[in-house]
């Protein structure tokens, strides 16, 4: 025989335990935001900011107005661009390929003309960069500041060039004599093109533009 304050207690049991699973239904978000640090914590503890953080984004910099200075600019970047991608190395890591990516995607978000910015992060999506090897970097820019050329009617730069225009004195492989691939194509990106996205494309296009 249950007795009356059995039956209230045992609803009381019952009601506990529903509200309990309902709890259950939507556990609280185990991610939170130190107020004091501004510092992430998940399941795992502190989560690390992205590093991508700040380097995918639209131009920063306004239009600059002064010709002749968009043009000194224009030429001291390219010098920087293209030395920089024939000094990378041959074999690069996955680090030092993000590193390479990360540096274009930032420029075109820095590059303190803001109109020319714009156009380079257009160029950038429509040709990712291109960083599997030395010789893949160093023809990807060619390339790139090739459509720059012919969007400004500049005249057409011949990329099998490269090493006698951006000979460093820095001592290092001239292009032309990395092992592998054909020596004397340039638009022979490497090895193993399947390592760059879209770098097929990029070889056909390259071929078209130089025939
Ligand atoms: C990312 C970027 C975007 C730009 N956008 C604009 C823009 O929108 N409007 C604008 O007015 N200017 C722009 N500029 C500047 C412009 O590209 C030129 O730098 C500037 O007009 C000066 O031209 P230049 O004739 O002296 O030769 P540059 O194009 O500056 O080239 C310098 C030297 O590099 C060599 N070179 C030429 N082509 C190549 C190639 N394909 N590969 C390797 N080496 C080469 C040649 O020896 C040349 O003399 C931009 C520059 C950069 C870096
Ligand atoms: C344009 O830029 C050049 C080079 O930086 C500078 O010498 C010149 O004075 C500038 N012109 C004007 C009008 O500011």
């Amino acid at each position: 025989m249950i007795t009356r304050f059995s039956k209230t207690f045992l609803i009381a049991v019952f009601a506990l335990f529903l509200l309990g699973s309902l709890a259950l239904l939507h556990p609280p978000s185990r991610t939170y935001v130190d107020t004091w640090t501004g510092d992430f914590f998940g399941e795992g503890g502190f989560i690390p900011p992205s590093p991508q953080q700040g380097v995918r984004g639209k131009v920063i910099m306004p239009k600059l107005g002064n010709a002749t200075a968009k043009a000194e600019l224009g030429r001291a970047t390219w010098k920087l661009m293209h030395t920089m991608t024939l000094r990378f190395p041959e074999e690069p890591t996955q680090d030092e390929r993000d590193a390479l990516t990360n540096y274009f995607h930032l420029t075109s978000r820095l590059y303190p003309c803001g109109e020319c910015a714009a156009e380079f992060q257009l160029l950038l999506k429509k040709y990712p960069p291109q960083t599997s090897s030395r010789r893949a970097a160093a023809t990807w820019l060619c390339y790139l500041h090739n459509q720059v050329n012919h969007r400004l009617g500049k005249p057409e730069f011949d990329c099998a060039n490269l090493d006698a225009t951006y000979d460093c004195g820095c001592g290092d492989e001239p292009l032309g004599s990395s092992t592998g691939g054909s020596a004397n194509d340039p638009m022979d990106l490497e090895r193993d093109p399947s390592k760059d996205k879209k770098a097929q494309g990029l070889v056909k296009g390259g071929r078209a533009a130089v025939s």
